[in-house]
């Protein structure tokens, strides 16, 4: 395996540090990555994922913390002596070098025969359906073709680690999801590690081990796809992963009955037998009183016998249909995989089952529970 370990300690990236207005654009960030592992950054746009991947590169100074790499410390080597590849979002080639050169280039310092050069070339030309333009110059090809040939540069090289900065984000989305595919495949093949950075939850979700969750230079979250899914730590992660995003609902919370009753603004209750839940669940939400309910659309079912929505319009996407719902003074959005034959204008009922309800602090926004288990 060449993938080593990385390891951030409390890791920030202050900008205009001692001047007037300084940028705090990443924030005391802790993340360890496996040897072998690939990891995705998601997040909004300027939430500090291109800073950090420049830091770990070396390309820009840590302000504050420390980088291992395979257990040796790098933030303060320069950026050659790190053993770091790294595909710019802004993809950088060498204009008077072709692309077969431009990546070849890469293979300089691991001094590879002539041999093992043109094998590798050739192995990353059929990976990225780039074998036609490799005796082509930069300048002359199209944003999709320079960012693949960019791409192309980093992955050839058998480094310690691979950074990837949206490396897909020119392409259309067929070639995206078939190169994902093969991309996913080639890493683990030759047991690289990797930080890809992108925008695309699906993309995240098809090539990553986990998924790191960052807004306002701040981590969110780091954990699989599936537990950013089923047990997002606060409503950030809660409404950010996901398509489309989590309902949320104010509610407060009572026993009633002896059953459990979630009150939500326009008369709108949600009542469940209190064994629905477990004890220690209950308690917790009853200790809180004003929480926020979450349910994922999937989840969400039309129930004639449910609580009491209007339609307001009836999306088909061709394999699913997205309805949304007057609910609750606010808006519900559910997903059906076939098409719902409702309009809009028409009432009907929406029903959630517990083990699907997400609550959070009302205050803090941190999960409480998730179905039948505490956060
Ligand atoms: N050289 C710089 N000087 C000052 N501020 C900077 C500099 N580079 C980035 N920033 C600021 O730091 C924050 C994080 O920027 P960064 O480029 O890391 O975001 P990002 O997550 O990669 O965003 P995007 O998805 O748009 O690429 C932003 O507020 C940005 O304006
Ligand atoms: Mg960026």
């Amino acid at each position: 395996m060449t993938g080593q370990a990385l390891d951030l300690d409390r890791v920030s990236k202050i900008y205009g540090a001692g001047g007037a207005k300084p940028v705090r654009a990443v924030d005391r960030l802790d993340m360890d990555v496996r040897a072998g592992e690939i990891v995705a950054l998601l997040g909004s746009s300027g939430c500090g994922k291109t800073s950090t991947l420049r830091m770990i590169a070396g390309f820009e100074a840590v302000s504050e913390g420390s980088i291992r790499l395979g257990g040796r410390e790098i933030h303060r080597l320069a950026p050659a002596k790190r053993g770091v590849a790294m595909a710019f979002e802004g993809y950088s080639l060498y204009p008077p070098l072709t692309v077969r050169e431009n990546i070849a280039f890469a293979l300089k310092a691991e001094k590879a025969s002539p041999a093992e050069v043109d094998r590798r070339v050739a192995e990353i030309a059929d990976l990225l359906d780039i074998g036609p333009i490799l005796d082509r110059y930069p300048s002359g090809l199209s944003g999709g073709q320079q960012q693949r040939a960019s791409l192309g540069r980093a992955l050839i090289r058998r480094a310690a680690l691979h950074l990837l900065d949206e490396p897909m984000g020119q392409l259309e989305p067929q070639l995206r999801t078939l190169l994902r595919g093969r991309i996913k495949f080639f890493v683990k093949e030759h047991g690289l590690t990797a930080i890809l950075v992108t925008h695309d939850q699906t993309e995240a979700n098809a090539l990553a081990d986990r998924i790191a969750v960052m807004e306002g230079g701040r981590l969110q979250q780091f954990d699989t796809p599936a537990a950013l899914r089923d047990r997002p730590a606060n409503m950030f992660t809660g409404t950010f992963i996901g398509e489309p995003p989590m309902n949320v609902f104010p509610a407060s919370a009572a026993l009633s009955d002896g059953r459990l009753r979630l009150s939500l603004p326009e008369e709108t209750a949600l009542d469940y037998p209190q064994a629905a839940f477990a004890p220690e669940v209950r308690e917790a939400i009853l200790r809180r009183g004003r929480v926020t309910l979450g349910v994922r659309p999937h989840a969400v079912r039309l129930d004639p016998a449910g609580a009491p929505a209007v339609v307001l319009a009836n999306q088909w996407l061709g394999d699913q249909t997205h309805v949304a719902a007057r609910f609750a003074g606010g808006v519900l959005v559910t997903v059906e995989h076939e098409r719902a034959r409702v309009a809009e204008g028409d009432g009907v009922g929406v029903a959630f089952a517990p083990e699907d309800l997400h609550v959070f602090d009302a205050e803090t926004g941190d999960a409480i529970s998730h179905g039948r288990l505490l956060a």
